[in-house]
């Protein structure tokens, strides 16, 4: 609910259980006054106190009010140049060269429902579940608008926002920089948490306490990056899963961005979330404007669990656009990790043959079926198939599959060109690259410029050609390395900083054709992994390859990581070999298959090497995951150990919404003689139910959820339980 109140210029957002508030002062100036547990509303700007600090510059508005400086008091969209010195959201470049803004309330407008942003990601609402509120700002000496969005999703306790800036001068105007989100709290006495770590060992928890000064993290990578995601948390300091007051912001966005916090002089913290301003500048001509990406908040009053499960909704029910609403999504196997780029169309049929009868409904073709493909050094933008592997092409293929009774997925990689290729030897300007440099190459490659609409519908024609030219209902759409050597032979010098963020829409924009020219194919997003797993890319493409890393017992810390964030219906998580491609650890298939099942679930092994005691074991994954599809995909998500502590175990659960059945899946990850009895405290269900483990003995949901459930004593390595719970 958005409670306007006009004649104070207090504008509050209500959500179920949490409330959010900005004032225009006496200056106009836009203050935030709270954000955290709902409140009954009124004005709470007295929440907010002044006094004469040195150093603060005073507005000229404020007269000989010393009291009174934009450096001191908190700001609902941070400006910069004017005497707020901590961190900017806007920074504008002036026809006469300065950079600065400034900013003044004018106006505010409720609206019914959702905004919507084009050609960007944004959480959907209709007027039944969300409302906007847009509050215009003015920068008079720049001659320019600042629009603030507000989504408000009431039972989502999800507030989203935009920020659009409009030239209304009669010069060019230069944006430096743009944030899409800028939160100013009261206090300091807060954690950090960012999600960090590399290529197969992707989004890891670091929490910090705030320093005073700036931190944060962010990529300059062109992709949201396995090193740094675009979410983060802010937390009391004591705050844990079940308790404690935490703060969650995530950026609809998969280029480069920039998180950074700021533990500032009188105690304050600042958050603003972005477009990384490094390498971005952007002209807007008069009448122009520009649309920051979406963020997104949630404020949990209660512990971490509480946030995760509140953005996991919002995403699961509110971004993602999944083409299988409603239905359950297949059980896939790829053939990645089983052939790499040796495979033919009878190797796959064989594939086929074997895991059909297992319960395995998609057959995923990964990366080689195109061009002149037969490692990664050569092929990519030719978008055509090889038909010495796949002769007659996929009319000949897809059709063998799918009268075994699967249906077919294909792997594609449209952003990326090799050297090696025909699109290279025809357009070698497409490639980014600085002119006088040769660019450098990543995994032996280069990237498109898809800043460029030539080159965009170039590579999709030749895609669409593939995709209809057979029954294709899964596209993996993967991207292999960074950007580098950003510079567009399209534009001007004077707009070269607008390359990334192009590049960026650019994506967004075919992948959006793809849904509308595809609405039946489940698109799976990817880079090298987990490079690009973030809140922007799930609108298009509602799951993502996790890692690259596939061993079970790695994959408890990243998907635990991912949690904190992302639904598990978004975690691309697969049963790979043993031992494991990465490592080489040894792991039991059914602790495989229970790890793969905190994620979309599929396989990623040739199923014709797994002896038949395995292939019935797949078989009975496959069955009980489509079993409990809802449950696992849909149910609500409780972190019940943290696998990066070191202790004996890793476990999590999820419960349904009616609180009548839970799954809860345990893995031990440290064996030891003369183990001591461990009980595991489950939560989430109903304390006056009482629920029949397995089918077998039943429990107190009390008692499950404060005395725990006796473990049984585990043997061998990386062993795993699964206890289905229903109530009785
Ligand atoms: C990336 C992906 C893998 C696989 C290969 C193919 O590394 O993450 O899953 O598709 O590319 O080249």
């Amino acid at each position: 609910m958005i409670v306007l109140d006009q004649e104070n210029r207090v504008f509050t957002l209500h959500t179920q259980n949490t409330t959010y508030q900005m004032k225009a002062d006496r200056h106009n100036v836009l203050l935030h006054t709270y954000y955290g547990p709902r409140l009954a509303g009124g004005d709470l700007s007295y929440l907010i106190r002044y006094a004469d600090r040195a150093c603060a510059p005073n507005p000229a508005e404020a007269g000989l009010d010393r009291t009174y400086s934009l450096d001191t008091l908190p700001q609902e969209y941070s400006t910069c140049g004017v005497g707020d010195f901590r961190l900017p959201s806007l920074e504008l470049e002036l026809p006469g060269g300065s950079c600065s803004a400034d900013l003044r309330y004018v106006r505010c407008e409720l609206r019914g429902g959702k905004y919507a942003l084009e050609g960007l990601p944004a959480f959907h609402g209709s007027r039944a579940d969300a409302e906007t509120l847009v509050i215009t700002l003015e920068d008079a000496a720049a001659q320019a608008e600042v629009e603030l969005y507000y989504g408000v999703f009431e039972g989502y306790d999800l507030i989203t926002r935009a920020v659009r800036v409009v030239n209304r001068g009669g010069q060019a105007l230069r944006l430096r920089r743009c944030d899409s989100l800028c939160l100013d709290l009261l206090r300091s006495d807060l954690d950090l948490i960012t999600f960090d770590g590399c290529h197969m060992m992707e989004r890891a928890p670091d929490r910090a306490p705030l320093r005073s000064g700036v931190q944060g993290v962010g990529s300059a990578r062109g992709t949201s990056s396995h090193q740094h995601n675009p979410f983060v948390i802010l937390c009391d300091r004591d705050a844990n899963e079940d308790y404690g007051l935490c703060y969650g912001a995530a950026l609809l966005y998969s280029g480069s961005f920039q998180a950074l916090a700021e533990g500032s002089q009188y105690d304050n913290t600042r958050l603003v979330m972005g477009i990384n301003p490094l390498q971005f500048c952007w002209t807007l001509e008069p009448g122009q404007s520009f649309t920051a990406p979406e963020g997104a908040l949630v404020c949990s009053p209660s512990g971490l669990g509480q946030l995760s499960r509140q953005l996991h909704r919002a995403i699961r029910e509110r971004l993602i656009r999944d083409p299988y609403e409603g239905k359950r999504r297949p059980v896939l196997i790829n053939n990645w990790e089983a052939t790499y780029f040796d495979f033919d169309a009878d190797k796959l049929v064989d594939f086929a043959k074997t895991a059909a009868p297992l319960g395995i409904e998609l057959l995923v073709m990964d990366d080689g079926w195109f061009g002149k493909r037969n490692d990664d050094n050569s092929g990519l933008g030719d978008w055509v198939v090889n038909e010495e592997k796949l002769p007659g092409g996929l009319e000949a293929l897809v059709p063998r599959i799918q009268e075994l009774g699967m249906s077919f997925g294909i792997w594609i990689e449209p952003e990326m060109v090799s050297e090696d290729s025909q699109l290279y030897r025809e357009h070698p300007d497409w490639a980014l690259h600085i002119p006088g440099r040769s660019p450098a190459r990543g995994r032996n490659q280069l990237v498109l410029d898809f800043s460029r609409p030539e080159v965009r519908q170039h590579v999709y024609g030749q895609i669409k050609a593939v995709l209809s030219s057979a029954g294709i209902s899964y596209v993996k759409w993967d991207m292999n390395r960074s950007l580098s050597d950003v510079w567009s032979a399209a534009l001007p010098p004077q707009r070269q900083g607008e390359v990334c963020h192009r590049y960026v829409l650019g994506v967004y924009e075919m992948l959006e054709q793809m849904r509308r020219d595809f609405p039946h194919i489940l698109i799976e997003g990817c880079a090298g992994g987990g490079g690009r797993f973030d809140a922007g890319m799930l609108y298009y493409t509602p799951q993502i390859w996790c890692s690259d890393n596939t061993d079970a017992i790695d994959r408890l810390r990243i998907q635990y990581g991912t949690s904190f964030c992302y639904p598990v219906s978004a975690v691309g998580a697969h049963v790979s070999t043993s031992p494991n491609e990465e490592n080489g650890r040894l792991t039991p298939l059914e602790t495989r298959g229970t790890v793969a099942m905190a994620g979309t679930f599929g396989y990623e092994l040739d199923p014709r090497k797994v002896s038949p005691q395995e292939q019935e074991l797949m078989k009975e994954q496959a069955a009980f995951f489509k079993e409990h599809y809802d449950l696992i995909q849909r149910g609500d998500y409780y972190r019940l150990s943290d696998p990066f502590a070191g202790g004996p175990y890793t476990a999590w659960e999820q419960v349904s919404a009616d609180r009548r059945e839970a799954l809860v899946s345990l893995v031990s990850t440290s064996l030891r003689a003369a183990p001591p009895f461990q009980t595991l405290r489950l939560k989430g269900l109903d304390p006056a139910l009482t629920y029949q483990v397995n089918g077998g003995e039943a429990y107190p949901g009390d008692v499950l959820m404060s005395a725990g459930f006796p473990l049984p004593l585990l043997r061998g390595d990386y062993q795993s339980m699964q206890l289905y719970l229903r109530a009785i």
